[in-house]
């Protein structure tokens, strides 16, 4: 890429940011409300807005749903000024929803573009997930791998003893199993309850988090988001879509998925350079919630590109009525 191009990639990088904190701040006063479908629609309303004055020809290839579900950001929506670069749209308006609604940890506006064609098209299903930090030699963990395997296989790499090893989970009751056996190798979990795109995430800053690996089942479409993240970070992601009905299977076959059982590592889930913005809601570990002072609003938004690897944290602070 050229330095002008490259510039102009950064500018949009920046324009990604702007989108991703206006879509926090339109649900600031909805944090602890109780009220998730507001939350969301107005994360929504105001991430639409801000893309739309983006100046790219955006498709929405990880959006609200599929065009008959969801009024806004629906998959195949373009938006965009319609000028410059053709690019995929992945995004999560507000990813957790329920964590906003109760005012918990680690909600976030989240949104991820790449060049056109180069993300994949998940379904709206459920996706069997694993993801390590960097620093690890290649497939040293794999969903073929028990729990109990992949613990033990991260410890030998790490050189240190499973009980050394901290994993996160979405404590589901479809994860129970998964949970006893990673309990029986003496590992710690840190469960959450909503909010794997962060759960995934956290891995790629063990050493501020101290979560080493991430594993379990969540929307295929946060699969995506996390799998650009890491992209950007560093660290191994892998993939299977997981299927519970035969609707399931059509929305793959919808989205061009032939092969139902395929393991995406990372770079097969986003096959080219991509930018990722997420703009802290509730307070994370990953970035500071929305401050509300008198007069007031400030946020932090993690900005990143994998061409560069460039890691920016940004904090805004606007005057509010
Ligand atoms: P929402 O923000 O759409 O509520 O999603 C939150 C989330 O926890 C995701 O992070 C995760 O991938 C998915 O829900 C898990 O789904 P489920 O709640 O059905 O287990």
């Amino acid at each position: 890429m050229t330095d002008k191009a490259d510039f102009q990639d950064r500018m949009l990088s920046l324009g990604l940011a702007r989108v991703a904190e206006q879509a926090a701040i339109a649900s600031a006063a909805l944090v602890g409300r109780g009220d998730e479908k507001a939350a969301d629609q107005a994360a929504v309303n105001a991430m639409r807005d801000q893309l739309n004055m983006l100046d790219i020809q955006g498709v929405v290839v990880i959006g609200e749903g599929e065009r008959d579900e969801a009024p806004m950001l629906y998959i195949g929506e373009e938006v965009g000024t319609g000028t410059g670069p053709a690019v995929d749209i992945a995004l999560d308006p507000l990813e957790g929803t329920t964590l906003t609604a109760k005012a918990m940890p680690n909600a976030l506006t989240v949104i991820a573009m790449a060049p056109r064609g180069t993300l994949l098209h998940a379904p709206d299903t459920y996706m069997d997930k694993l993801a390590i930090g960097p620093g690890y030699p290649e497939n040293v963990v794999s969903l073929d791998m028990s729990p109990k395997e992949r613990v033990e296989a991260l410890a030998k790499a790490r050189k240190c003893k499973p009980s050394d090893i901290t994993v996160c989970i979405l404590e589901r009751p479809r994860h129970q199993d998964m949970i006893a056996e990673v309990r029986s190798t003496g590992a710690a979990i840190k469960l959450i309850t909503d909010g794997d795109v962060a759960g995934v995430i956290h891995c790629a800053e063990a050493e501020k988090t101290g979560i080493d690996m991430y594993m379990g089942t969540g929307g295929a479409p946060e699969g995506v988001l996390a799998a650009s993240a890491l992209k950007c970070m560093g660290g191994q992601f892998f993939g299977r879509l997981v299927f519970r009905n035969d609707d399931e299977k059509a929305r793959a076959a919808k989205a061009g998925i032939t092969d139902l059982d395929r393991v995406y590592t990372r770079d097969e889930l986003v096959t080219s350079d991509v930018i990722f913005a997420a703009t802290g809601v509730t307070d994370g570990s990953i970035v500071s919630g929305i401050k509300r002072s008198p007069g007031f609003v400030e946020t932090e938004t993690i900005l990143m590109r994998s061409r560069t690897g460039s890691v920016r944290r940004m904090i805004y602070r606007t005057p509010v009525e």
